[in-house]
């Protein structure tokens, strides 16, 4: 089972309110439901109804915990207007960031949370089958998961007929393994499918053509565990929560020299208080904090009060993301960490658009000869005009959230930049003239 970090008593519990309760044995239904797991859905079933619910859900302002911070809301009620024989959600729980283990956690420590929040949101769309998709490389994880649902469909809280309300809805565990873009909803579904697949165009949605075609609501598993309470609680208590336009809590995965775990906290968080839970900077001078993964934004120490939300955080520079908050000292080299980290992004790139797929590569190996000692003196320029360009097209987010790690350089350490290219100086003492490692794909990059 995941262990959280301890966080101030003041600060709800969302999300980790039972793992306590399940310490023992997260899979115990006995134990879940003492503390009170599948409330919500019972308030959901019979005093909600379908419509009721999508209301309370859009009323507490939850926005989805994938990243993009989508109302879920508005989700759930576009899926459910679209005329179907059939309708799915699907529980996005892959977890493409490689060093975010957050997924993980929730799952290894309160699966019912999920679960619960799967069978409300096919309730409230008129969905009967609701598949959590996981990643499938924890076999033990995976054979939890599916005794998990087993004992909660044998209990009445899923299968044909939940709580004896004549609704059904059927969940599957569908174990999925690939590469980053796996994590994207449209390559998901096409894995559901049982077919390889690259992000589609969107629209159409998939809550217009999702899953072999049908309306289908695609919820990462974060997003879904928060419904429970919302149900429970009342919209406008979990409004309550966190930052006006991004309530309630989210798991971060915090990095730094100093330590590090998985956290719950309110959204709304001033970076400086993360930084605090992480231990602290260290015993070196704090440079940059790395928000949103391998494709998220270096801000420095002077914006240690930006709120940890999606609003702020885009406005800053960076994005929730994969959820994770990395913090760099002074040790770090600006130009050679955004080089990585769009090494990554560039490696991971399916290659379905150009601007992407040759233009991320391009990004890399301008950083790539900055750091390298081999600049020339208009990259600076070069550096801004090609992220600006990538950034202006592109299929999927990927290509717009990859250039963040550069443009967010460039915005907060320009002079660094420069000292780069021209004055040959690494102010961070990183930088020679580097071989580049062959392989570097999927390398953690945090
Ligand atoms: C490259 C890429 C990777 C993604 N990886 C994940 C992921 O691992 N988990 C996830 O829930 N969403 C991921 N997303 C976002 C999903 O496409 C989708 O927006 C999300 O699952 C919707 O759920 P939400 O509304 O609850 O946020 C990714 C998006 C992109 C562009
Ligand atoms: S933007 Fe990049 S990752 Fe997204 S579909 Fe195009 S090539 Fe693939």
């Amino acid at each position: 089972m995941a262990s959280f970090l301890a966080t101030p008593r003041e600060w709800p519990r969302v999300l980790t309110g039972h793992v306590d309760a399940l310490a023992a044995n997260p899979a115990d239904l006995d134990a879940a439901v003492r503390a009170g797991a599948f409330d919500g859905l019972r308030k959901a079933v019979r005093d909600l109804g379908a419509t009721g619910t999508i209301a309370t859900i859009a009323a507490s302002g939850l926005r989805g915990r994938g990243g993009a911070g989508m109302p879920t809301g508005a989700k759930w009620r576009a899926a459910s207007a679209q005329p179907a024989d059939q309708r799915y959600v699907v529980g996005n729980g892959y977890g493409a960031d490689p060093a975010v283990h957050t997924d993980h956690a929730l799952l290894s420590s309160d699966p019912y949370a999920v679960i619960e929040g799967l069978v409300v949101a096919a309730f409230a769309t008129g969905a009967t089958q609701a598949i959590l998709a996981v990643r499938a490389d924890d076999a033990a994880l995976v054979t939890m998961l599916e005794g998990a649902v087993l004992a909660a469909e044998e209990a009445g809280f899923a299968g044909e007929d939940v709580l004896g309300t004549g609704h059904a809805v059927y969940l599957a565990v569908r174990p999925v393994q690939g590469a980053y873009m796996l994590g994207e909803e449209t390559v998901l579904l096409k894995a559901l499918e049982g077919k390889r697949g690259q992000p589609e165009q969107m629209p159409p949605y998939p809550t217009e053509r999702g899953l072999f075609d049908r309306p289908t609501v695609v919820n990462s598993i974060q997003t879904l565990a928060a419904v429970p309470w919302i149900c429970r609680e009342g919209g406008s208590a979990y409004a309550a929560i966190g930052a006006k336009a991004s309530p309630g809590t989210a798991l971060v995965q915090l990095r730094g020299p100093a330590g590090g775990g998985i956290a719950e906290v309110p959204l709304g968080t001033p970076l400086r208080d993360l930084v605090k839970l992480a231990g602290g900077p260290g015993p070196r001078p704090l440079k940059a904090v790395l928000v949103g993964g391998p494709t998220g934004g270096l801000l420095p120490a002077e914006l240690l009060d930006t709120p940890y939300e999606f609003d702020a955080l885009r406005s800053a520079g960076a994005h929730v993301g994969s959820g994770s908050v990395v913090i760099a000292d002074d040790r770090t080299c600006v130009v050679d960490l955004a080089r990585l980290l769009t090494r990554f992004s560039a490696d991971n790139a399916c290659g379905k658009s150009i601007p992407c797929r040759i233009g991320l590569r391009r990004l890399y190996e301008i950083g790539d000869r900055i750091a390298g000692g081999r600049p020339k003196p208009t990259d600076a320029t070069l550096l801004g005009d090609l992220a600006h360009d990538i950034t202006a097209s592109g299929l999927c987010d990927h290509e717009r959230l990859a250039t963040l790690p550069f443009t967010s350089g460039m915005r907060y350490f320009r002079s660094e930049i420069d000292d780069h290219i021209l004055r040959s100086t690494c102010p961070a003492g990183v930088c020679q003239p580097i071989a580049v490692a062959a392989g570097a794909a999927h390398r953690d990059p945090a």
